[in-house]
């Protein structure tokens, strides 16, 4: 698996930011800062540094910072953007090439502020928008793991940012915008499990980086915090995870949410794509009571787009439809059964499986060409898959089919068109 977590689009504030003068002072002053925090050693008690492998599970970390046959914390991920391409660094405890030298402060700095001790603003590229809000025990348990593990002998892969995109200061004009600093603040009014769930999900869990839509300069208003948001470049669609009934989880069961986020699947759907990525190396290791916190949390976001779809979506006596119904009696309905009942939960149901009917076609469209594998997890360790259609059917096939499993059995998508799906095929699969 090769995940590239990676919003482009926050890059696009920095077109935004060169209006913005950054004042030398300002940088060295973050410097001066970051280097006067060098202070003790890292924790080597084992409990602290288990539990920092966990957090450290729950942030992801390694997924972007191990290349696809790297060494472990190795770093070299690279990330393609339209900008150029960005790596992953070593974060691993050499010395030289990681954060070997690096002291718990300077490491916790880093976390909340997104600046390194020598200074260096960090790309958003690194969810250091998230990271933000993690706690400082947490931040110390997360640095006393990464130095327990072997170190790394190789120098990280320098970035490869065309200009202006190359000039680190101009992040200051991004960090003004929609950087803000600041731990986790529990809401009183709330339960502990829920205030758990909180934190994890927009902190280490990091999950507004995908399920968020982001405008041109790269920043999201709070509204659109977890409505859904495509990923650029790798072109999937991260769906809205609010109550909203036609695209979200609000008529999803706290026992849905946690079965497709630990194992991979549930009776409402698979994982697949970039968040069978989040599932494989991140969630599937995390504890059943946070698993539940994180659902719990979820549940709750409100509906943002109320007013539900009623009604036929679209024509159902049309060629089109005729012809995706046939294919779909050819080569679907084995698994996702003849009326799109699925067979829970090896083969999802695509009848009312609301990440099918969304607006955006992408997913469906992709997972029809491409095919898909849940992750192997524990709960789920033989995962049954779907073939790639890609070469069987050609664009005008493929968008009936689609077509088809988006408006029969009163689904609520919209058909889509050959050219969509032509697009998608090119698509990088990763
Ligand atoms: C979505 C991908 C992604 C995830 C997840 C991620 N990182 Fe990063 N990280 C990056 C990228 C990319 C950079 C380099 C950014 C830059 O050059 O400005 C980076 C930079 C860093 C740096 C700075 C290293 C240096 O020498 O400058 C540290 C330390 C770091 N990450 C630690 C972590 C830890 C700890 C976690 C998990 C809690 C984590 N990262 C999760 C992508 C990621
Ligand atoms: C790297 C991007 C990325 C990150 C990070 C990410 N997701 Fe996802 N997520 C996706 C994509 C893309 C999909 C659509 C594919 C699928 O349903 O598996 C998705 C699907 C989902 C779904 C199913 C929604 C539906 O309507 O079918 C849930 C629930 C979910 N994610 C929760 C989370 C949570 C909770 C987190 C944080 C712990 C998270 N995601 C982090 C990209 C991401
Ligand atoms: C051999 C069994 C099999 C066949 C045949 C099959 N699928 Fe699937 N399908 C699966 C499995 C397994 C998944 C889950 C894949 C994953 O998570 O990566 C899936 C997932 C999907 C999804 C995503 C569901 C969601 O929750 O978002 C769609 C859409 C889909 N299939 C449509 C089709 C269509 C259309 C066809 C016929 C052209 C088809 N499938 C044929 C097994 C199959």
């Amino acid at each position: 698996m090769r995940p590239i977590l990676f919003r482009v689009v926050h890059l696009f504030a920095l077109i935004f930011a060169l209006t913005v003068a950054p004042s030398s002072s300002m940088l060295s002053a973050f410097a001066a800062d970051a280097v006067a925090a060098a202070g003790a050693g890292a924790d080597t008690r084992p409990d602290i540094v288990k539990r920092g492998e966990y957090l450290a599970r729950a942030g992801d970390c390694i997924a972007c910072h191990t290349a696809p046959r790297g060494k472990m914390f190795g770093g070299g991920l690279a990330m393609d953007t339209p900008f150029g391409t960005l790596y992953s660094p070593n974060i691993s405890p050499d010395a030289q090439y990681g954060i070997g030298a690096w002291s718990p402060d300077a490491f916790f700095h880093m976390m909340r502020t997104g600046i390194t001790p020598d200074g260096k603003l960090l790309y958003p590229a690194m969810p250091i928008a998230q990271y933000t809000k993690v706690t400082r025990e947490d931040s110390d348990a997360i640095f006393a793991y990464l130095q327990s593990v072997p170190p790394v002998r190789e120098p990280s892969h320098p970035q490869q940012l065309k200009f202006p995109f190359n000039q680190r200061k101009l992040l200051l004009g991004w960090r003004t915008l929609y950087f803000r600093e600041g731990e986790y603040k529990p809401d009183p009014t709330r339960s502990v499990e829920w205030n758990r769930g909180a934190y994890l999900v927009e902190g280490l869990g990091h999950c507004t980086l995908c399920h968020t839509k982001i405008n041109l300069l790269g920043g999201s208003s709070q509204r659109d915090q977890f409505a859904g948001g495509l990923i650029p470049v790798q072109n999937w669609y991260a769906p809205s995870l609010t109550s909203d009934k036609d695209g979200g989880l609000g008529d999803w069961s706290v026992k849905d949410i946690v079965d497709l986020l630990q194992a991979g699947i549930s009776d409402r759907g698979a994982v697949y794509g970039p968040m069978a990525e989040v599932t494989y190396h991140s969630l599937q290791y995390m504890t059943d009571d946070d698993i539940k916190a994180m659902a719990a949390y979820l549940k709750t976001l409100p509906d943002r787009d109320p007013g539900r779809k009623a009604g036929p979506s679209a024509p159902t006596n049309t060629r089109i439809f005729q012809l995706g119904s046939q294919i779909y009696a050819d080569k679907c309905a084995l698994c996702h059964g003849q009326n799109g009942e699925g067979h829970v939960q090896h083969y999802p149901p695509l009848a009312h499986n609301q990440s099918i009917e969304m607006n955006s076609a992408v997913n469906p469209i992709r997972i029809v060409l491409n095919g898909g594998f849940p992750p192997g997890t524990q709960r789920n360790a033989e995962p049954y898959g779907m073939p790639p259609f890609g070469q069987e059917l050609n664009d005008t096939d493929a968008a009936a089919v689609v077509t088809y499993i988006r408006t029969a059995w009163g689904n609520h998508g919209a058909p889509v068109t050959d050219r969509e799906v032509n697009e998608l095929r090119k698509a990088p699969l990763h």
